[in-house]
């Protein structure tokens, strides 16, 4: 299937390493300019290098508003646009509401919810203008049962306000020729998890996945280049969940 991604400009946040990183070599593969964002710059280098030239690493901090709005002006000073956006950076954080704190509260709706917003409105201009472009939000299957595998209820709840978000802004968005969806991924082992996949919980899970396995991080980079490409032109305020059958049991 030939995607027609050539020559398009993509910026993924959080694309140090885990889901991001991979998101960020696909669009390469397909053709893409890619702007591989992360708040830690070490991380964006590293991983831009090993992508390519077209990857370009990026320091970004999502939770910073002015931030993101400088550097989206630099990307488009020196292409003249910004064709897909992938809001992919996030933070786990586990315990129960009880245990939680104000803070926590804050720090997670900041960094998965507030971030969605922060960055769609940053490329949002150029966009409009354009009358092109694609927005792609990655939430996650917790936001169903608004508490995952690691059942946190902050974590899953800012997931479910990505799902909403993507809906209403896409209903919004529409009539310029801008395109928003969400994947929503299931277990994928990366730095996020890892240290919680406790081989009790690894194996909890394995027995109750259809697909008896856990997630790549290549399953989801696949869903979100497509929604991203011209292919799905006419799917718009979508979630696309890759759970191997997760949810359905
Ligand atoms: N791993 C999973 O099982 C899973 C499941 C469902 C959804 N997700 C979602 O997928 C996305 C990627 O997760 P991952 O598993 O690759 O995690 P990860 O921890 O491996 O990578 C996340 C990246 O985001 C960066 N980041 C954190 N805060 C940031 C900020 N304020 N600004 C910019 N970058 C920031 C980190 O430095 C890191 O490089 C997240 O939104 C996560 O919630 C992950």
């Amino acid at each position: 299937m030939n995607l027609n991604l050539e020559g398009k400009v993509a910026l993924v946040t959080g694309a140090g390493a885990g889901i991001g990183a991979r998101i960020s070599a696909k669009f390469v593969e397909e053709g893409c300019t890619v702007y591989v964002t992360d708040i830690n710059a070490e991380a964006a280098n590293v991983t831009a290098a090993g992508i390519g030239p077209a990857a370009h690493a990026m320091r970004i901090d999502v939770t910073k508003p002015i931030d993101i709005q400088l550097r989206v002006q630099e990307i488009v000073a020196r292409h003249g646009g910004i064709d897909i956006l992938v809001n992919n950076a996030g933070i786990l954080k586990t315990g129960s509401i009880v245990e939680s704190s104000i803070e926590d509260w804050d720090e997670v709706c900041r960094a998965n919810l507030s971030s969605v917003f922060y960055c769609s409105k940053a490329v949002l201009p150029i966009m409009l203008q354009r009358r092109y472009g694609k927005i792609v939000n990655i939430a996650s299957m917790s936001a169903a049962r608004a508490g995952g595998v690691f059942g946190n209820v902050l974590y899953g709840t800012t997931k479910a306000g990505v799902i909403a978000f993507t809906k209403g802004f896409a209903r919004e968005l529409a009539p310029y020729g801008i395109n928003v969806n969400a994947v929503a991924p299931g277990l994928v082992e990366t730095a996020m998890t890892t240290a919680k996949l406790t081989p009790d919980i690894r194996e909890q899970v394995l027995a109750k996945l259809p697909m008896h396995r856990l997630a790549d991080v290549q399953d989801i980079a696949n869903a979100v280049v497509f929604l991203a490409s011209d292919m799905a032109a006419y799917i718009t305020g979508e979630t696309l969940l890759v759970d191997g059958g997760y949810l359905t049991v």
